[in-house]
């Protein structure tokens, strides 16, 4: 079953992601509609391109809240309020608490910038690289209550070459990431995506019907 699901997109940062996001959807090839763009930092990359694009922005600073549980109240009310029934993390410097998951159990998306579980956390592709790793790559997950540890749904390979530093490191990942990110979502607009117990107790992701050779 095919239909357009409705995003949430949170970010911090640039927001090439939330770029590739729209890109897919302008040309056709991710049904889905961007109902709005939140950010914690009011200056965000991510905010000027979805404005460019039309999308609504929201910006709520995390400053101003007591805690992180305040702070996702006000999100979960943008979000519902806006009738978004898939949340993306694309960027998004937050962990998110209960008071988030709970409201939306298993329709919370996160990329990261690593072949997990190798590498949560912040600075991935650097860990990477001081680990020696020969393959790198990216990771679209789940979120659960950990960092970068919920059930995973696609990742991505790149290789490491001899002279890479963090940042031709992240560029090549990067690459993959906008890839990876717009695919999984559409597999969620079709529906093929769901999460069982597994028999070792910790959740599994199902994918039906085929997946890119490269997922
Ligand atoms: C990406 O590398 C993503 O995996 C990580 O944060 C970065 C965001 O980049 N979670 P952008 O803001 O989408 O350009």
């Amino acid at each position: 079953m095919e239909r357009v699901i409705v995003l949430g997109v949170l970010a911090s940062g640039g927001g090439t992601n939330l770029q590739a996001i729209l890109d897919a959807i302008a040309t056709g090839s991710l049904d889905a509609r961007v109902a709005v763009v939140i950010s914690n930092v009011p200056g965000a990359g991510a905010l000027a391109r979805a404005k460019a694009a039309g999308v609504e922005t929201l910006v709520i600073d995390h400053k101003r809240f007591a805690d992180r549980g305040a702070f996702d109240t006000a999100v979960v009310e943008a979000l519902r309020s806006r009738g978004v029934g898939v949340i993306v993390l694309a960027g998004f410097m937050r962990v998110v608490t209960e008071v988030l998951l709970g409201a939306f159990p298993s329709r919370v998306v996160n990329i990261h910038p690593a072949l997990l579980p190798a590498f949560p956390g912040v600075h991935a592709q650097g860990q990477a690289l001081r680990h020696g790793v020969r393959v790198a790559g990216c990771t679209v997950h789940f979120v659960d209550g950990g960092t970068d540890t919920g059930p995973i749904i696609a990742q991505a390979a790149v290789p490491v070459l001899e002279d890479d530093d963090e940042a031709s490191l992240t560029a090549r990942i990067l690459v993959k990431e906008h890839e990876l990110l717009p695919q999984v979502l559409q597999w969620i607009a079709e529906d093929r995506v769901s999460v069982d117990a597994s028999e070792a107790g910790r959740p599994r992701v199902r994918v039906r019907g085929p997946r890119a050779e490269r997922c």
